[in-house]
C-alpha cells in the first residue's frame, strides 16, 4: 500500500497548453474551484510550436474575408471529414478569441494602420493569420498563462496524470498520477474533468513535438470507455529540419512560405506546380471539370501551390526525394533568401533565423533551408460533442489537439490556435456547467487509485527486464516506417503485429533506482499511452481504405466518396475488463445543414 496526497475539485484541466489554459480560465472565471495539471513546466507547450499564426478571419487585411470563407477553407483542408458544427463554431468564434487575447496583452504585429495585421498560410484563401513574427504559439501561452496566475488557478506543474478514474455510475470523477520530480501520487476528485494533453507526435522518430507529446489524454479516454475518431489522421507537416540529425524533424514554420519562400529540387525546379492540379483531380474533385475550375480558382485568386494544404505539400516532398531529386540530407530546398531582403526575413522570422544559424550553421538570409517532412499534429481524437466538447463519457471533456472532429483529415495551419481558443473556451463553460449539475462531490476510490498506482511501479520493482528507452526507440523506428506519410495495408499489419510485440514486452518492462528524478521510470509510464495511441493510429489506417487528407494509402490512392461520409470510431469496452480490444467501425459523419451546404455550392 503506496500513499498518495488527495485534492478536490470542481473542475480539473490536464494539460497546460492553449486549450488547458483557456478551460481553466473559463473555469476559475465563473467561480469554480479549479485546478490545472501538467506534466511539464507551465508554460512548456507544444503551442509554442504554432508558429505562424492564429487563423481568424478578421478581415484587417483582406476586407473581403468573413467566416463563411473560414468555414470553407477548413472543410476543404480536412477533406470534409470534419465535424461541421466545429468547423461553424470555430470559423465564427475565431476573431472574437483573438480580439480578447489582445484585451488580454497579446501583442500582434500590426497593419501600418495599426490593426492586427494577418499572413498568408497554406489551404486559406485570404491572409488570414494574425501573428508576432514567428513566435504566436509563444505569445499566447505566456498571455494566457499570466491570466491564469491572475486568477489564482491552483497549478500542479510537473505532475504526470495516469489514469482517469470513474465513479459507480461510469461518471469521470477525477485523475491518478504522481510528481514527476519526487514520484510521489497524487489523486484530485473532480465534478468535471478537461483533458487539454495535446499529441502524439512522440511515437514517431521525426517529430516536431517535443518529450511531452505521448498521446496521455487519447489513451486515458480510451482507457475510460470514451470514443475516438478518425486516429488514422496524423498531420506531417511539409518543413521540418532534416540537418543536422540531432534535431531533425524540428519545425520549420510555414510563414517562411507564406511569406514569400518556395520549394525547390535539387535540380532547383519549384516542383510544387508539377503536383497540383492532378493531385486535386485525384483527391477532392470527382471530375474533370471541378478540378480545373478548383486550379483556376486558386491560381485566379493568387494562391502559390508551395501554400497549399500540407498533406499535399508534404507528399510532393515525399515523392521528389523518392525520385532522387532531394537535398544532400533527404529532404528539399526551401529557399527564402532569393525573394526577400535579409532585414525582411529577420524581422519577419527572427526564430527561423536564429535556428538555423544556430543549430546548422545556416544564414537563411543568403542560403537555402533543407526541410522535409515532420510528425506534428493529430487531427484524430476523442469524440465530443461540438458545442460543449462533452466526450461520450459522462464527466469528461476534451480541447484542442487531443479532441477529434474540428480538423477532419488535415489541419490547415494557424487553425489549431484558433481551434484551442475556441474550443478551450467552450469546454471550460461545459465543463463547470456540468460540475454545477452534478450533485454531491464524487468520492475517491482507493481501490482504482491504488491498482493504477501498483501498475505504474511494477517496472521498479522488476531486474534484468526491458529498457524503457529501448522499447521507444522500436516503437518510434516502427511508427516512421510502417505507419508514416504513406502507407499500405501489408505495411500496417505488420505494424500492427510488432505493436502487438511491444505491447507484449512494455509488461516486462524494469527500471533501476527510485521513483524520485528518475527519466526511465518517466519514459516507462509513458509508454502504454503511446503504444495504445499508436495501435488507434494503426487499426484505423488500415480500416480507411482510402486516401484523404493526411491519411495515404498507396494501395488506395484516391479519395473514396462513400469513406468520406464516416468517422472511423474506436472504443474500448471498459466493462469486458482492462484488456478489452479497442474495437472499430465506421459511423456518419453528422450531417451539414442546407444553409452550409449552400456555400460549397456557391464557390463552384
Ligand atoms: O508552421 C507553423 O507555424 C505551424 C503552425 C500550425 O501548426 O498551426
Amino acid at each position: 500500500m503506496v500513499d498518495y496526497e488527495t485534492h478536490d475539485y470542481d473542475v480539473i484541466v490536464i494539460g497546460a497548453g492553449g486549450a488547458g489554459l483557456r478551460a481553466a480560465v473559463e473555469a476559475k472565471e465563473r467561480g469554480l474551484r479549479t485546478a490545472l495539471v501538467c506534466k511539464s513546466l507551465l508554460g512548456k507547450a507544444h503551442t509554442v510550436m504554432a508558429e505562424g499564426g492564429v487563423a481568424a478571419a478578421m478581415g484587417n487585411v483582406w476586407p473581403e474575408d468573413n467566416w463563411q470563407v473560414h468555414f470553407r477553407d477548413t472543410m476543404r483542408g480536412g477533406k470534409m471529414l470534419n465535424n461541421w458544427r466545429m468547423a461553424q463554431l470555430h470559423a465564427q468564434e475565431a476573431p472574437d478569441r483573438v480580439y480578447e487575447l489582445e484585451a488580454w496583452g497579446a501583442l500582434f504585429d500590426r497593419t501600418t494602420d495599426g490593426r492586427i495585421t494577418q499572413r498568408d498560410f497554406g489551404g486559406h484563401r485570404y491572409a488570414r493569420l494574425a501573428h508576432v513574427g514567428d513566435r504566436t504559439g509563444l505569445e499566447l501561452i505566456r498571455t494566457l498563462q499570466q491570466r491564469a496566475v491572475h486568477l489564482g488557478i491552483d497549478v500542479f506543474m510537473e505532475c504526470k496524470v495516469l489514469r482517469l478514474l470513474t465513479d459507480d455510475d461510469g461518471r469521470v470523477s477525477g485523475a491518478v498520477g504522481y510528481w514527476r520530480p519526487t514520484g510521489e501520487f497524487i489523486a484530485f476528485t473532480a465534478k468535471a474533468t478537461v483533458l487539454a494533453t495535446g499529441s502524439i507526435g512522440k511515437s514517431w522518430a521525426y517529430t516536431s513535438n517535443s518529450w511531452e507529446s505521448t498521446g496521455d489524454g487519447h489513451a486515458m479516454a480510451v482507457w475510460a470507455g470514451a470514443d475516438v475518431i478518425d486516429m488514422e489522421c496524423v498531420q506531417f507537416h511539409p518543413t521540418g529540419m532534416v540537418w543536422p540529425l540531432s534535431v531533425r524533424g524540428l519545425l520549420v514554420t510555414e510563414g517562411v512560405r507564406g511569406d514569400g519562400g518556395v520549394l525547390r529540387n535539387s535540380e532547383g525546379t519549384r516542383f510544387m506546380f508539377d503536383y497540383v492540379a492532378p493531385m486535386f483531380r485525384a483527391e477532392t474533385a470527382e471530375t474533370e471539370e471541378e478540378a480545373d475550375a478548383w486550379y483556376e480558382d486558386h491560381i485566379n485568386n493568387r494562391r502559390t501551390p508551395d501554400l497549399l494544404p500540407r498533406d499535399e505539400v508534404a507528399r510532393a516532398i515525399n515523392s521528389e526525394v523518392k525520385a532522387g531529386r532531394g537535398t544532400p540530407h533527404g529532404g528539399v530546398f526551401l529557399d527564402i533568401a532569393s525573394r526577400r531582403t535579409p532585414e525582411y526575413i529577420r524581422r519577419r522570422l527572427p526564430s527561423m533565423y536564429h535556428q538555423f544559424m544556430e543549430l546548422a550553421g545556416v544564414d537563411i538570409t543568403a542560403e537555402p533551408m533543407e526541410v522535409g517532412p515532420t510528425c506534428h499534429y493529430m487531427m484524430g481524437g476523442i469524440r465530443v460533442d461540438a458545442d460543449t466538447e462533452a466526450a461520450t463519457v459522462p464527466g469528461l471533456f476534451a480541447a484542442g489537439e487531443v479532441a477529434g472532429g474540428m480538423h477532419g483529415s488535415n489541419r490547415l495551419g494557424g487553425n489549431s490556435l484558433s481551434d484551442l481558443l475556441v474550443f478551450g473556451r467552450r469546454a471550460g463553460i461545459g465543463a463547470a456547467d456540468f460540475a454545477e449539475g452534478r450533485t454531491g462531490s464524487p468520492q475517491l476510490d482507493d481501490g482504482q487509485a491504488s491498482a493504477v498506482i501498483a501498475a505504474a511501479l511494477e517496472p521498479l520493482g522488476r531486474d534484468g527486464g526491458e529498457n524503457p528507452y529501448q522499447l521507444h526507440h522500436d516503437l518510434q523506428q516502427t511508427m516512421q516506417s510502417l505507419v508514416g506519410i504513406i502507407r499500405t495495408g501489408p505495411e500496417l499489419e505488420q505494424a500492427l503485429e510488432k505493436l502487438g510485440e511491444l505491447r507484449q514486452r512494455a509488461d516486462k518492462i524494469s527500471v533501476d533506482g527510485g521513483r524520485a528524478y528518475n527519466p526511465g521510470w518517466n519514459m516507462a509510464t509513458d509508454l502504454p499511452s503511446m503504444l495504445t495511441v499508436s495501435t488507434a493510429v494503426t487499426q484505423g489506417a488500415l480500416h480507411r481504405r482510402e486516401s484523404r487528407g493526411g491519411h495515404t494509402r498507396e494501395d488506395f490512392p484516391t479519395a473514396d466518396p462513400e469513406l468520406g461520409k464516416v468517422n472511423f470510431v474506436q472504443r474500448q469496452r471498459v466493462e469486458r475488463g482492462p484488456d478489452a480490444p479497442i474495437e472499430i467501425g465506421p459511423e456518419p459523419l453528422p450531417q451539414m445543414p442546407p444553409e452550409l451546404t449552400v456555400l460549397f455550392e456557391e464557390a463552384h
